[in-house]
């Protein structure tokens, strides 16, 4: 079940797992918890993470509570359906500054984004810097849009209203899955999901994705434990530019993930898992 808090601009919901008796007996043996938080893509909700939160569960560092995993829906997304459309990028990472200021959550975290939870920690690097302890950047890009990209999303946010969502899921479809992953559940879960998400978010995301500035300057100054991640067939944030990514970034591990296109998180829940929990004994170490 989803918990909630209010922030400035309206309740946002998230799904929080930690290990409760044993995280106190963490706490009272002084060692630190690390808090995950895991950020989802366009135009999913929490939910695109249920398998690799599972296999983070089955880990030694959660069962002894030496983790907690935070998994929001951001603004207008899954039961985060208060507040206006984010104009910006920015004001997504403010919202996920305020959670984890109403969590309490003081100590820096490990921030996982996927996709579009990756362009958001741009922003959030730049005025949160402080918060993060860790980086795992999962199939996302930070580079700008092409023009003949950011005229097809600006394309999508002028017509989703009329198009209806399941349009919307009907394009997105080719580039998130391998072919051969078409029958699977996971992949008709996934549509589902986008389907249902309204409309008003999915233009006021494309908008905000449309306007973000190249983020390629801040890769050298990411000081922290990164881990970058990615599908081997993702066609969106492709293995070549992901690597280079990696390069950029003083302390980055770099992860190719098998069998796995733009969606490696729920094609390959186990090995993203298993690439976060390496990041995790890193920063452990
Ligand atoms: C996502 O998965 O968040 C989107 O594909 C990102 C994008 O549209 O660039």
């Amino acid at each position: 079940m989803l918990k909630s808090v209010s922030l400035a601009d309206g309740e946002l919901a998230y799904f929080d797992a930690s290990h409760g008796e044993t995280s106190k007996q963490s706490l009272a043996d002084n060692k630190p918890i690390f808090t995950l938080l895991l950020v989802h893509g366009f135009p999913l909700t929490h939910a695109m993470w249920n398998t690799t939160i599972r296999h983070l569960q089955e880990s030694e560092c959660y069962r002894i509570g030496r983790i907690r995993i935070i998994a929001p829906d951001l603004r207008g997304y899954g039961e985060s359906l208060q507040g206006a459309p984010p104009r910006c990028l920015e004001e997504y990472a403010d919202d996920l500054s305020q959670l984890l200021d109403a969590l309490s959550i003081d100590e820096p975290i490990v921030y996982v984004g996927f996709s579009m939870g990756g362009y958001i920690l741009w922003p959030f690097i730049q005025k949160y810097a402080y918060r993060l302890k860790a980086i795992a950047l999962v199939d996302t890009r930070a580079a700008d849009d092409s023009e003949e990209a950011r005229a097809t999303r600006l394309k999508m946010a002028n017509k989703v209203e009329q198009w209806g969502s399941a349009r919307v899921a009907e394009l997105m479809h080719p580039k998130l899955f391998l072919e051969q992953h078409s029958d699977l559940p996971f992949v008709q879960e996934t549509l589902a999901s986008i389907a249902s998400a309204n409309p008003k978010t999915i233009a006021a995301s494309q908008t905000a994705m449309a306007s973000r500035p190249n983020a390629a300057n801040l890769l050298p100054t990411i000081n922290v434990p990164t881990q970058v991640i990615v599908g081997e067939s993702d066609l969106i944030s492709t293995v070549e530019e992901m690597q280079s990514m990696a390069q950029a970034i003083p302390v980055a591990e770099f992860t190719v993930i098998k069998k796995a296109g733009h969606m490696a998180p729920v094609e390959q829940p186990r090995e993203v898992a298993k690439a976060i929990l390496e990041l995790v004994q890193r920063i452990e170490a």
